[in-house]
């Protein structure tokens, strides 16, 4: 391997919101990595930042030209320069597009379990989320296609919030999921918000299926929100990319995102994407091994060592979701239990709407690390098992 995925960074006094915790805490939950972002990169962002002037910002060509390459290149997908907008994070443009597309009232609906932050972004609108929940079988996760149907078909519901690749539960949707979905949605007249921001970071050898290039409907009725911040480690400078097919819909979308300024990059925003996408493939490929290492390397070490948690095998993204429903007691207590006796910091479940018995572990550190956090996971889930017992 050329680049170091094992070195440990201090990332602690940096302001990262991970490692805001105690002393001896172990933060494996928020969804950035520890490893420092390629070379490459930082040599891009210290060339601009050693310039000097950090005045008003514009997109230029290159921006748009490196998610267009990328998409063509990695994924297989044909973006139109004027399909492109800029916003400051997929999080602000889920928000802002919820907004603009729909009432307040109406109904979106979400797969849940999923990324705990789509809940804000439609609640905190004044709009209702239903729920479509995913169905966990033989260790897979599935769509209750007759439940999403039912749900899309009420004439209060106006969008669909899909995750491709799934976070948390991992899952790469196939063409004909996606391609379902799509032809429910028409027929609903559901608008489809793809936030696709872990496309990149996909197991070695296995690719992700943009959802606006499944079909012309799916093309015609989507949002897509895309980025580089999660597979190159760059969240914290907050930039990310609409594409929006449809021209009478994007000019919604980009008034939207106008609207409520989150339409204009920072220096560093407005130059990222390309410095990633056009310096940083060969350390993400490196980078996707190495991740997938540690996702093995954990699960094995999950099944031998606790009995009653079952990691839930994954194709995307570094997190790992644990089924504890064969533990004694409650996962979100289990969670507590674990930073208090441990140290190690895991995210609920409940966050996610699991319905109870979820934990979720980011897998993104250096292998040393991983280890030690697995070592406090079993220690706590012993632990955690007498005193239950105990309690009785
Ligand atoms: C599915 C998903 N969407 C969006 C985000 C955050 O996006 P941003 O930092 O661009 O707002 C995350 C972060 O964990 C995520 O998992």
């Amino acid at each position: 391997m050329k680049y170091d995925f094992d070195e440990i960074t201090d990332r602690r006094n940096t302001g990262a919101m991970k490692w805001n915790v105690g002393e001896d805490e172990l933060p494996m939950w928020v969804a950035d990595m520890d490893f420092q972002t390629a070379p490459e990169i930082i040599e891009g962002l210290n060339q601009r930042v050693s310039h000097g002037i950090y005045g008003y910002t514009e997109l230029n060509e290159q921006w748009y030209e490196a998610y267009r390459a990328w998409w063509q290149k990695r994924h297989g997908f044909e973006i139109q320069k004027e399909w492109l907008l800029f916003c400051t994070g997929v999080v602000p443009a889920i928000s802002s597009i919820v907004r603009k597309m729909t009432t307040p009232a109406e109904n979106v609906v979400a797969m849940t379990p999923v990324y705990n932050i789509f809940f804000n972004s439609i609640l905190n609108n004044g709009r209702n989320v239903l729920e479509n929940r995913l169905v966990l079988k033989e260790g897979n996760y599935e769509i209750d296609f007759e439940d999403l149907e039912k749900k899309l078909a009420d004439p209060q519901t106006s969008m669909l919030l899909l995750c491709n690749p799934h976070n948390p539960v991992g899952k790469i949707w196939d063409r004909d999921t996606l391609e379902r979905i799509g032809e429910i949605c028409w027929k609903h007249h559901v608008l489809v918000l793809s936030d696709e921001i872990h496309c990149d970071l996909t197991a070695p050898g296995t690719e992700y299926i943009p959802f606006a290039s499944v079909s012309e409907k799916c093309r015609k009725n989507s949002i897509t929100c895309v980025a580089p911040t999660k597979a190159f480690n760059l969240a914290g400078l907050q930039t990310a990319a609409v594409i929006v097919p449809d021209e009478n819909i994007r000019y919604k979308v980009n008034r939207g995102l106008n609207t409520d300024e989150v339409a204009e990059p920072n220096i560093l925003a407005a130059i990222a994407p390309a410095a990633a996408f056009e310096k940083g493939e060969p350390w993400l490929d490196e980078l996707r091994e190495y991740l997938f290492e540690n996702r093995r390397y954990a699960e094995n070490f999950i099944t031998d060592q606790i009995e009653g948690i079952r990691p839930v095998s994954a194709d995307a993204t570094y997190l790992l979701w644990l089924d504890c429903r064969g533990l004694l007691g409650n996962s979100s207590e289990l969670c507590r239990f674990l930073r208090a006796y441990t140290g190690l910091i895991l995210s609920d479940g409940r966050e996610y709407r699991d319905g109870g018995g979820f934990l979720r572990m980011n897998l993104a550190c250096p292998r040393a690390r991983l280890e030690d956090g697995l070592k406090r996971l079993v220690s706590g889930v012993r632990e955690y098992q007498r005193w239950i017992v105990e309690r009785c």
